[in-house]
């Protein structure tokens, strides 16, 4: 008799819940906000949702000053439009969200890293909070992890260093293409990387490579969040002008032979010329010719010497790892022997191509 009771008043619940959902008056306007105690049970099931779904979430070694670099970058691209910085307020057109995006600066100490790992992987359900554009870069958002950790202590000037890049990187460049602005507060002006190895040089590639690695980006082939980020509304034409204004002073620049001094250059040599035969790698020469004078095997393969260290080895361990780097037309053939490289193998190679130095001539 009570179960049938109870029923009976779940269904009747139901049909009142229906009848009002039907009738339109639930009011879904943003304008009006939510009541208060509305944003608070909303928020609470949010912060409790953030808590459990991070547990077991183990953050790597935050405090590194690239990871802080490119995620303060990226900060400035992608997030302030909502939850402003300390140089700009957000969008006033952002604060008329509901909820509306919080200054960060005076939330984040209440966060884990692991929690705001998850938020800013995942976002946030009915909030506009947007999770990131490439799920398998959990690298890039272990960066931006890193400088909301430092975010709310950050003075205006530290901010425009770190967002922005050094004075003399902060020039527009001057192409008709108006995101090239921001290019050049990562890349620097003319595409030669910053101070510290944060951002891979672009002034070393040839034309070719430049165009279809960016296209491979905004056709989400190659997976960044970063740069998918920085790309979003670039048409062919623009494409076509930032590989011509980036590319290296003579297509095919000629890296300076360098004594292999100390044994992990030796070792990276060997590698470079001749492979490690034993795992079936193969010479990396053999597609990225980049000693002497020679131009590559195509020349939209990229080139290696005098590139950044630190982004040579984060680019082997991406196409080490089991999820698919993606990139150009000829990307695939990176993986058949990417993830046999040990990562003795790749800081060794890397140090090898970083330490010749790239010049036109
Ligand atoms: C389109 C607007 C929008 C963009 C872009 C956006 N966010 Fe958010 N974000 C929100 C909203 C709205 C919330 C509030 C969610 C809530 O209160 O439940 C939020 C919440 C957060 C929170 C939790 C803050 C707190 O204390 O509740 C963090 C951290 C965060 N965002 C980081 C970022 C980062 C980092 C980026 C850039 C990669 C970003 N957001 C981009 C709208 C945005
Ligand atoms: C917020 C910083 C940032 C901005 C702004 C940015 N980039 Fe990048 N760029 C990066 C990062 C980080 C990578 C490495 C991404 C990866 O892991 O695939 C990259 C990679 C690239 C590559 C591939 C390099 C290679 O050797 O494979 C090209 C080309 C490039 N960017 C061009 C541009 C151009 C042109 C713009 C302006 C429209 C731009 N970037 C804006 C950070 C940025
Ligand atoms: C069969 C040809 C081939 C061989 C051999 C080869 N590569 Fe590559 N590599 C490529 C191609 C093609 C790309 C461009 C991937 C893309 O489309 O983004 C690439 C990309 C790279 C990149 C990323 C560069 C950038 O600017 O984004 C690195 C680093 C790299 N290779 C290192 C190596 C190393 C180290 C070896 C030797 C162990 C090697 N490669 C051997 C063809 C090759």
């Amino acid at each position: 008799m009570r179960s049938r009771f109870v029923l009976v008043i779940a269904l009747a619940g139901l049909f009142i819940a229906a009848v009002f959902a039907w009738s339109g008056l639930f009011n879904v306007a943003a304008s009006s906000g939510h009541f208060k105690i509305t944003a608070w049970f909303l928020h609470y099931v949010m912060r409790q949702s953030v808590k459990t779904h991070s547990i077991g979430i183990v953050p790597p070694d935050l405090d590194d000053p690239v990871l802080i670099r490119r995620g303060g970058a990226h900060f400035e691209t992608a997030c302030v439009y909502c939850h402003g910085s300390p140089l700009a307020d957000s969008s006033p057109v952002a604060r008329q969200m509901t909820p509306a995006p919080p200054r960060l600066r005076h939330t984040l100490d209440k966060w884990k890293s692991a929690e705001l790992f998850w938020i800013v992987k995942h976002g946030i359900k009915y909030t506009g909070m947007p999770a990131w554009p490439a799920q398998d870069r959990d690298d890039e958002v272990w960066a931006v992890v890193a400088f909301l950790e430092v975010l709310s202590t950050m003075s205006a000037a530290s901010y425009r260093e770190i967002a922005f890049g050094t004075e003399s990187e902060r020039v527009a460049v001057p192409t008709d293409v108006p995101q090239s602005k921001g290019c050049a507060r990562c890349h620097g002006q003319d595409g030669e990387g910053d101070d510290i190895e944060a951002f891979p040089r672009l002034d070393i590639q040839s034309e070719r490579y430049l165009g279809a690695a960016l296209q491979s980006y905004v056709q989400g082939r190659r997976q960044s969040g970063i740069m998918e980020a920085a790309v979003s509304g670039l048409t062919p034409a623009d494409i076509e002008a930032l590989a011509r204004y980036y590319r290296a002073p003579a297509e095919y620049g000629q890296a300076k032979h360098q004594s292999a001094g100390d044994a992990t250059l030796l070792k990276g040599q060997k590698i470079a010329r001749e492979g490690i035969a034993e795992k079936q790698i193969p010479a990396c020469n053999s597609c990225h010719k980049s000693e002497g004078n020679m131009p590559n095997f195509r020349p939209d393969f990229p080139r290696l010497a005098g590139q950044n260290k630190r982004f040579l080895i984060d680019q082997l361990h991406l196409f080490a790892a089991e999820k698919d780097r993606g990139g150009t037309a000829f990307a695939g053939l990176m993986a058949p022997f990417a993830h046999k490289l040990d990562n003795e193998d790749i800081d060794a190679v890397a140090a090898w191509y970083a330490s010749l130095a790239a010049s036109s001539n």
